[in-house]
């Protein structure tokens, strides 16, 4: 069992385990010294140059998209190695990054935890609050890159009920998601050859994903109010089956 296609209604999908989700990123965190930060969590570790630029590509579109003046709270939901602080240190006023991997929130620290505006903490997405990140303030942006397909139906549900907790009134959260073109895809115990690991993913519909985060952020106020895709440059996009979407949700004021 590798690759599952299932339907949008489908009221029992096949669930990937969570367990097997923290071994792939522990090994990711091994490979940094192999792969460099960025492939380590972007992949294509045998394709060097594409996964540079896919970085410069995603940034050049969601770094907009954030609309930082130097004032805002960032909060980078599944921050991996950290291969966002470096492109939003100079633009926002404090930046808070968590992930479930102990290893990679390691890495991210040894390398920016020196900056006084940088946090990180290792917590899961669909269990924390800003109580327990030690925040007394709400975060005015969260970004969410490549995290949401690591998580279960019901675990996304109480992600992205956390994430619109977390944010204040009138604060955006901008999602990058890989999304399924037609049907919902969900790889469990799949050998990727590229990586050379198993590999554990659900990749939703641009459909699902909506439906999602109108029933867990409405509400709080939050919906969503604009999305497109990352990669104007279609030879970033190497997967038929999927492609880089981003999602902007707003709270109200
Ligand atoms: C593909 S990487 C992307 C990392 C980072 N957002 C980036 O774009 O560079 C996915 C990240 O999600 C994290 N992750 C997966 N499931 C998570 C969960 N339940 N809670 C928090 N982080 C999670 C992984 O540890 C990994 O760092």
């Amino acid at each position: 069992m590798s690759r599952i296609f299932s339907d949008d209604q489908s009221s029992d999908p096949p669930r990937i385990d969570r367990s097997k989700v923290g071994d792939f990123f522990a090994e990711r965190a091994r490979r940094i010294e192999r792969v460099g930060p960025v492939r380590a969590v972007i992949y294509q570790d045998k394709h060097a140059d594409l996964a540079e630029r896919r970085d410069e590509a995603e940034k050049a579109c969601l770094l907009p998209l954030l609309l930082l003046d130097g004032s805002q709270r960032v909060l980078d939901v599944g921050c991996g190695t950290g291969r966002w602080v470096g492109s939003l240190l100079g633009q926002c006023r404090a930046y808070h990054g968590l992930d479930f991997s102990s290893d990679l929130v390691a890495y991210a620290r040894s390398r920016y935890g020196a900056e006084s505006t940088c946090r990180f903490s290792v917590a899961s997405m669909d269990d924390f609050s800003l109580a327990s990140l030690g925040e007394g303030l709400p975060f005015d942006r969260v970004l969410c890159a490549g995290v949401l397909i690591y998580l279960n139906d019901d675990e996304l549900l109480r992600a992205l009920s956390c994430v619109a907790d977390a944010l204040a009134p009138g604060g955006r959260a901008v999602f990058r998601e890989p999304v399924a073109q037609g049907q919902r895809l969900t790889i469990k115990d799949h050998f990727s050859e590229e990586l050379e690991q198993d590999y554990h993913a659900i990749y939703r519909t641009d459909s699902e994903l909506r439906t999602f985060m109108a029933q867990a952020m409405g509400v709080q106020g939050c919906q969503l109010t604009d999305s497109g895709d990352v990669y104007g440059d279609q030879t970033l996009n190497n997967r038929a089956e999927t492609r880089q979407r981003w999602l902007v949700v707003e709270r109200a004021s």
